[in-house]
């Protein structure tokens, strides 16, 4: 529990000199403390689990095996810049596992969030251990958890309760008893963030928004369909690929499409079309506690709809959602 307290004295990392000097540090401690062993970790391609490789990468190279599972639920490129980067550039072990079939499968009918949320977190556990288990002389495991996650269980065991599950990782089976790496444990998301520059990562992997741990599974919303999920991931990428061509991509917290299950009556080429609405949410927030709206400029709007419905198959209308956090939670779901 010690070593889970941020001591006062650390200085907050917000220079390149300051996150070399802590690259520098963790570096000797992660080699002191694997040895000559292997170390797994999954690898989402978020920015912590990306530190993390990057990190672990520097002190123990092809020690290192990452998991990358795609669970069907990714934005558009975003495994493929999980590939690309650590499979080609960096050269590191990475095993990827498209598991799909086994998700979406699993998910089919059921509508209700909170049992998404479940199945999608213990699926993943089992797929990973899966792969684990493939793997011969693995005695560790490392995570990107940070202080935040350390401070929010600490408030869990007080019996606080939360909005909603978020579980993403959950414990591993019994069989598979590792030891734990977590290099940046004790780091901020700023501070992760000056680290994986200094290591050299990507901008766009280090400057990432917030993705939940369920993916697009949360934000087609009820139970998820692959034509609804399809739509869904090309009507988002439109929005991202505005956003960043306005200059909104590194102003606002997070932004997505939703897409509810329902249809409405439209008209295209003549002739009724029904299909989906594709809905806007763009926040800003300190602590995702509570959230602002993000006053998207007309024109830009005006944009998004027009790429949107005549880019993506099964959508006709594209809604901008108000509602601040409370009384909306920042997802749908
Ligand atoms: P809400 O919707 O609760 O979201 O206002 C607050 C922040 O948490 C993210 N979020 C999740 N993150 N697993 C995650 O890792 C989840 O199940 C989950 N649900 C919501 C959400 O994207 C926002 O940043």
């Amino acid at each position: 529990m010690e070593n889970n307290v941020r001591p006062d004295s650390m200085a907050r990392i917000d220079s390149i000199e300051l996150a070399n000097a802590f690259i520098a540090e963790q570096v000797e401690a992660v080699r002191k403390q694997v040895g000559n062993k292997k170390v797994l970790l999954a690898l989402s391609g978020g920015v912590d689990s990306s530190v993390v490789a990057a990190l672990l990468i520097k002190a123990i190279g092809k020690q290192l095996v990452c998991v990358h599972v795609n669970h069907g639920l990714m934005r558009k490129g975003e495994s493929e810049q999980v590939v690309e980067v650590f499979g080609k550039e960096l050269d590191t072990n990475l095993v990827y596992v498209d598991a799909t079939d086994r998700f979406l499968n699993l998910l089919a009918n059921v509508a209700d969030p909170e049992r998404k949320r479940k199945i999608i977190g213990k699926e993943f556990i089992e797929v990973f251990a899966d792969e684990a288990r493939k793997l011969e002389g693995v005695e560790y495991l490392a995570q990107g958890t940070i202080y935040p996650d350390i401070l929010e269980s600490i408030k869990q065991a007080e019996g606080k309760k939360a909005v909603k599950s978020h579980h993403n990782v959950g414990g591993l089976p019994e069989d598979l008893n590792f030891e734990l790496v977590e290099p940046i444990k004790l780091l901020f998301k700023d501070e992760v963030r000056v680290v994986g520059e200094a290591l050299g990562l990507p901008r766009k992997m280090v400057y990432r928004q917030p993705f939940p741990g369920p993916g697009l599974g949360v934000r087609c919303l009820g139970a998820i369909t692959r034509d609804r999920l399809h739509a869904l991931r090309e009507a988002d990428a439109i929005l991202r690929d505005e956003f960043d061509k306005c200059g909104l991509a590194g102003k606002v917290w997070q932004y997505f499409i939703a897409i509810p299950d329902i249809k409405s009556v439209g008209v295209k080429d003549d002739s009724r079309y029904e299909g989906w609405p594709a809905i806007i949410r763009a926040v800003n927030t300190k602590d995702a506690m509570t959230a602002t709206i993000e006053e998207i400029p007309y024109a830009v709007l005006n944009k998004i709809t027009a790429r949107i419905t005549a880019e993506v198959e099964g959508i006709n209308r594209v809604l901008y959602d108000l509602t601040p956090k409370p009384t909306g939670t920042i997802e749908w779901e």
